[in-house]
């Protein structure tokens, strides 16, 4: 086990819904640690870096027009195991699967609008962390 970093990413939808001291909260209760914090738009081409590997998939025109709809909040977050912690503590991609007591499993209805984006290994977190704080 080992301190790590990953990237958090509240995404248009938290953002809209005032979501983001909530999402906050819950990584804070659990022991991580706020390293950084942005506000920002995310434009196709952002997109299309970020979410490279999905760029083919049948649901990326749904993803492109979401998270282009507005404001993200972008985060890196430090501790023990920080990535597969976070991803735990968000839930299931889709929000009808996700467990209670996740961000997803208790905020959350709709896949496209799953709220948060968690790194889900070390290479995305780092790729990540420098597209976004590079
Ligand atoms: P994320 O990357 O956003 O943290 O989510 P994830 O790892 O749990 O899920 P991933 O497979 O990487 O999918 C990325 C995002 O694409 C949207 N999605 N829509 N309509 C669909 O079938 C579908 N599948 C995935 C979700 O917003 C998902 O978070
Ligand atoms: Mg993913």
């Amino acid at each position: 086990m080992a301190i790590e970093s990953t990237f958090i990413m509240v995404k248009p939808d938290g953002v809209a819904r005032g979501l983001v001291g909530e999402v906050i909260a819950r990584f804070e209760r659990k022991g991580l640690t706020l390293e950084k914090i942005r506000k920002l738009d995310i434009d196709e081409d952002l997109a299309r870096r970020h979410y490279e590997e999905h760029v083919e998939k049948p649901f990326f025109p749904e993803l492109l027009d979401f998270i282009t709809s507005g404001p993200v909040v972008a985060m890196e977050w430090s501790g023990e195991s920080a990535i597969s912690v976070c991803r735990d503590l968000m839930g299931a991609t889709d929000p009808k699967k996700a467990a209670p007591g996740t961000i997803r499993g208790d905020l959350g209805l709709i896949v496209t609008h799953n709220l948060v984006h968690g790194s889900d290994g070390p290479e995305s977190a780092s790729r990540e962390l420098e597209i976004f704080f590079g």
